[in-house]
């Protein structure tokens, strides 16, 4: 039965995607039979993995596994043990498909059932087959979000060290326990990832630090920084790139703290 972990933080660019597909591929390469779903319209985490537009998944995605509850149709092998549920910009019509039954063709598909729950009760249909689920999330609270908070069994909170982020944890800390509180999975937060530290600023430290007093139980001892090859996987993806070992060591130390957590649970 698959484990499912959402990467999240109600805050734009902290590094949720990046890590989501680094996660997705480590996992894949240390012999995981692995499932990626993109949760965010914005379709970063569908054009990391697939190295394609996700406008090539206009009619093939997320969205429409959910509104046909399907998702074996919609399902994209990447590689051995990695597949993919992509998303393009219409995941954003989600919500008006929930609350007025249409879809973005115009076509009328009433939905029924409970909003936060569509994306836990559609993965019933492929659980079986993946030893983890890991899902990227949009930056703001949404019913693409919710749906993941509460279809997951953990939840990483990606902590990008600066004031507004820093801001945005308790907030987001409430949308996970909301979505224990709605859901079946006991949805808790697994740990918090400082990403994308600038090591020569000082209000970086200082937030950097403010963490791990705050919840020193929950932060991760590595802290991911800003280095150009993560920064460059957006560019050249995981298949050809030749700085990919430079991309990935760090995140290799937050992939055994990660497994060690969710092994001991
Ligand atoms: N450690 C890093 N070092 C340098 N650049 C990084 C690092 N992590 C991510 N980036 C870059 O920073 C930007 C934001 O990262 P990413 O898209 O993963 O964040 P996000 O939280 O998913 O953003 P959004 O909220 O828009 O979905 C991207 O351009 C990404 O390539
Ligand atoms: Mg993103």
């Amino acid at each position: 039965m698959a484990i499912t972990m959402t990467m999240g933080i109600q805050k734009g660019g902290c590094g949720k995607s990046t890590t989501t597909g680094i996660l997705a591929y480590l996992l894949k390469e240390n012999g995981y039979r692995v499932l990626a779903i993109d949760m965010d319209s914005q379709g970063n985490l569908t054009e990391l993995l697939s190295e394609q537009p996700s406008n090539e998944f206009m009619g093939k995605s997320i969205l429409e596994a959910i509104q046909e509850n399907d998702a074996k149709k919609y399902i994209v092998p990447v590689t051995e043990n990695l597949d993919l549920l992509p998303a393009n910009n219409f995941l954003a019509t989600l919500p008006r498909w929930i609350y007025t039954g249409k879809t973005y063709q115009g076509e009328a598909v009433p939905f029924k059932g409970n909003p936060s729950m569509i994306l836990d009760k559609l993965l019933d249909q492929v659980r079986e087959e993946y030893d983890f689920i890991v899902l990227d999330t949009p930056p703001s609270l949404s019913e693409q979000t919710t749906n993941a908070l509460v279809a997951s069994d953990y939840v990483v909170v990606m902590y990008e060290c600066s004031n507004w982020c820093y801001s945005a944890i308790p907030n987001f800390m409430d949308s996970v326990n909301g979505a224990k509180e709605l859901g079946n999975r006991n949805t808790q937060v697994i740990g918090i990832l400082r990403t994308m530290n600038d090591v020569r600023r000082s209000d970086a430290k200082a937030f950097n630090e403010i963490i791990a007093e705050d919840y020193p139980d929950l932060v991760f001892a590595t802290v991911i920084t800003r280095k150009a090859p993560v920064g460059r996987l957006a560019l050249y993806g995981f298949t050809d790139n030749a700085e990919l070992k430079q991309a990935l060591d760090q995140y290799k130390n937050f992939y055994e703290e990660l497994i060690q957590r969710v092994q001991s649970q």
